[in-house]
């Protein structure tokens, strides 16, 4: 299988070259990013000089680099992962988040029917539904919730899901959508809560959490998404839309705190900040269709998966440096 992925240089993109690498050697990669901050080219040097990769420095907004890539390469499965992915830099400024995550969708699925793809795959998110109250527990989204979007990123994706699903139905085009929860992991930008936590306390930083922390976010480690996407393209009925969750919800206080603790810091160095505007208080979804059509279930636990990660930023203090560079992320 020939398979373009974009956004190949970020957080989730990386890992899937790395995945599809590992489980499926025999796979031609077409990695297509337009290294904003987020992608790192540096991230997929290991691979770059693998005949089964090649990497194109593009902007998915860009018809005509897409409409050429894609004429060139015909790959059989397009999987779009390239996105604005980031919550309060949508509310400082939403605009690039609708030209990347929506109009860049279009620009993709344009040149999917154009040259015959025969599967597009849209990586979404469960921010799409919005959010769920803190007390009700036994509530959960299912892939048939209503699109409530909280933040303008949430929008931009959710439109893009419409899009894709118009297009689905209209130009009979074989499209899937996955729709997953929060992911950790390596190689994810340190804007992000999780590797922002961890290195904040390595510096013995504070560590901003946004209101009492008592928001819910349900954690994925970010292979198990990966083998979830792998799927949904490969084997995903058309038009359908997938939810992939981790069964693990957690407050982002108890997630900051397991941080501290994995590096003996103190909790004092928490600092609680304003709440973010408009800020979801808790998602959690229900994956059962993909888990009884697919055969799919995550496999890492959160607890032996979030020691792993936290040891992976320390090691690789080189990588996060390199993409702090320049940022005022941390
Ligand atoms: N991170 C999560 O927890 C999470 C959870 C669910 C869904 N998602 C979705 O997964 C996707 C990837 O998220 P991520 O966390 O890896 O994001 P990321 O910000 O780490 O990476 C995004 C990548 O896309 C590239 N990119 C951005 N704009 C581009 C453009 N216009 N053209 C080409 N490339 C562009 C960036 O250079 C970067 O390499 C997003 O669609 C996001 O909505 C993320």
């Amino acid at each position: 299988m020939k398979i373009l992925i974009t956004g190949g240089a970020g957080f989730i993109g990386s890992n899937f070259i790395y995945y599809l690498l590992k489980t499926h050697p025999s796979d031609e990669i077409i990695c297509v990013d337009a290294l904003t901050y987020a992608g790192n080219l540096h991230t997929l040097q290991p691979l770059l000089d693998k005949k089964s990769i090649c990497f194109y420095k593009a902007n998915i907004t860009d018809r005509e680099a897409i409409d050429r890539i894609v004429k060139n390469e015909r790959p059989h499965i397009i999987v779009n992962v390239a996105a604005e992915s980031h919550v309060d830099r949508s509310i400082e400024n939403p605009g690039i988040f609708l030209e990347t995550n929506v109009l860049g969708t279009q620009v993709l699925l344009d040149a999917a029917r154009k040259y015959d793809v025969e599967r597009y795959h849209q990586v979404s998110t469960d921010e799409v539904y919005g959010d769920l109250p803190l007390e009700k527990l036994a509530l959960a989204f299912t892939e048939n919730a209503p699109l409530r979007p909280s933040s303008p990123y949430a929008a931009s994706k959710a439109s893009a899901d419409l899009l894709c699903l118009a297009y689905s139905r209209t130009y009979q085009m074989p499209i899937t959508i996955s729709r997953c929860s929060n992911n950790y992991g390596p190689y994810q930008f340190p804007e992000k809560l999780i590797p922002r936590m961890i290195i904040n306390a390595l510096h013995n930083k504070k560590l901003p959490v946004y209101g009492a922390g008592s928001n819910v976010r349900d954690w994925l480690y970010v292979e198990d998404h990966c083998a979830a996407i792998d799927l949904v393209m490969r084997k995903g009925t058309i038009g359908e839309i997938y939810n992939v969750g981790g069964h693990n919800e957690k407050t982002n206080l108890e997630v900051v705190s397991t941080i501290l603790k994995a590096l003996n810091k103190d909790e004092s160095l928490i600092e609680f900040v304003a709440d973010r505007p408009g800020h979801d208080l808790r998602y959690v979804i229900d994956s059962t269709k993909l888990e009884t059509e697919l055969g799919w279930t995550p496999k890492f636990s959160f607890a032996e998966r979030i020691q792993y990660t936290i040891q992976w930023y320390v090691e690789y203090e080189e990588w996060w440096r390199n993409m702090l560079n320049g940022s005022d992320a941390v």
